[in-house]
């Protein structure tokens, strides 16, 4: 069964946080200051339990979702992490299951995953030396943990991607370094361009390197030639270096939205359900999955939210920002 948009945009993806909580502090994500001691994180019972999650997961499949990415806070944190995704990876339907982690738990864990069905990894990377890296992480781990997660990752057979979130004045020193170091791994590293999601890094447009400026910059010591899509909808722009010697993404959300052909739904670890990722307000799918409805009862339920959704707020930005209808919800809620 598929089911479409106001906008005919089918649901295609899931993202599924599995927690909120995280071993980092990365500026753009969860400052310190706020996400310190006292922060409310969900309590244990709010969070989706291994069974409920892939039985929604299993409901979300029954709606279209071919591709399923777990994420958090940190997903590594979650102990039965290796459960849900071998439950997932039963689930008839599915295409694809992959992770997207900040790498320094992942050394440990990537053969376990693996065997569990995990296909593939995003691992954030911001910087190749630590003062810059720390510094943007609230000084929580160091480049080699997290390089040694990508080595085991690939070993493990894993297909590795590396995601840097490039901020002007922070980090734009690192983005050549990182294109080096990436290219001759041979893994594809994904530059994302900085965004105003959440309500706590203090976003403004002059933080942000956009994706026309990236390839300038790479462009002059990489030539670079433009890629089709590998398929429609796919978040980054492809880029192949014009010596062949392998690619690079660009997340350009901010600068060039696109919207038009988001297919991805969000579930937070509490169970609540997000249409876009700048969303204000979630549907509450907990709820249900703990009352007496049946699985036909949340296939109908989730597809009256998506046939609703109207989101495109990355196309709308400029006229949306500081006229949201309350707090957007927070990308560690959420996972990306
Ligand atoms: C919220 S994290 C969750 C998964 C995991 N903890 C990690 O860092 O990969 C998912 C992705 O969102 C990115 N991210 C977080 N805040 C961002 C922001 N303000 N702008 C752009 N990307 C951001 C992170 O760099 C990471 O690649
Ligand atoms: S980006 Fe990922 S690693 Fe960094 S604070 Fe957010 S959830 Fe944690």
């Amino acid at each position: 069964m598929e089911t479409s948009d106001y906008f005919k945009r089918a649901l295609r993806d899931l993202r599924i946080s599995v927690t909120d909580r995280c071993n980092f502090r990365c500026r753009y994500c969860m400052p310190e200051e706020i996400f310190g001691k006292d922060y409310p994180f969900l309590s244990r019972d709010s969070v989706l339990s291994v069974d409920e999650t892939v039985r929604i997961a299993r409901i979300f499949a029954r709606l279209g979702v071919r591709k399923m990415r777990i994420t958090g806070g940190e997903p590594i944190l979650r102990k039965e992490l290796p459960e849900i995704v071998a439950g997932i990876a039963e689930i008839e339907g599915v295409e694809d299951i992959a992770l997207t982690t900040n790498g320094s738990l992942l050394a440990k864990q990537a053969a376990k995953l693996r065997e569990a069905g995990l296909m593939r990894v995003a691992v954030s990377l911001d910087a190749l030396d630590d003062d810059t890296f720390m510094k943007m992480n609230g000084g929580k781990a160091n480049v080699r943990q997290v390089l040694e997660g990508i080595d085991a990752a690939a070993e493990a057979g894993l297909s590795v991607k590396v995601n840097m979130v490039v901020q002007k004045g922070v980090n734009e020193h690192a983005l050549l370094p990182m294109v080096r170091y990436f290219r001759e791994k041979g893994h594809i590293l994904r530059m994302i361009e900085y965004m105003d999601v959440g309500n706590t890094n203090g976003w403004d447009w002059k933080h942000v390197i956009s994706k026309k400026e990236m390839l300038e910059r790479i462009g002059a010591e990489f030539p670079l030639e433009s890629a089709a899509p590998n398929y429609t909808g796919e978040v980054a722009s492809r880029y192949r270096f014009a010596d062949g010697k392998g690619e690079i993404g660009i997340i350009s959300s901010v600068s060039e939205a696109f919207c038009q052909t988001c297919t991805r739904g969000r579930l937070s670890a509490d169970g609540m359900f997000y249409t876009c990722l700048f969303a204000t307000k979630g549907h509450d799918l907990r709820t249900l999955l703990r009352s007496d409805a049946s699985d036909d009862d949340i296939v109908r339920r989730i597809g009256s939210i998506w046939e609703g959704r109207h989101d495109r707020y990355s196309l709308e930005r400029e006229e949306a920002r500081g006229k949201t209808d309350g707090a957007k919800v927070e990308m560690s809620r959420i996972g990306g």
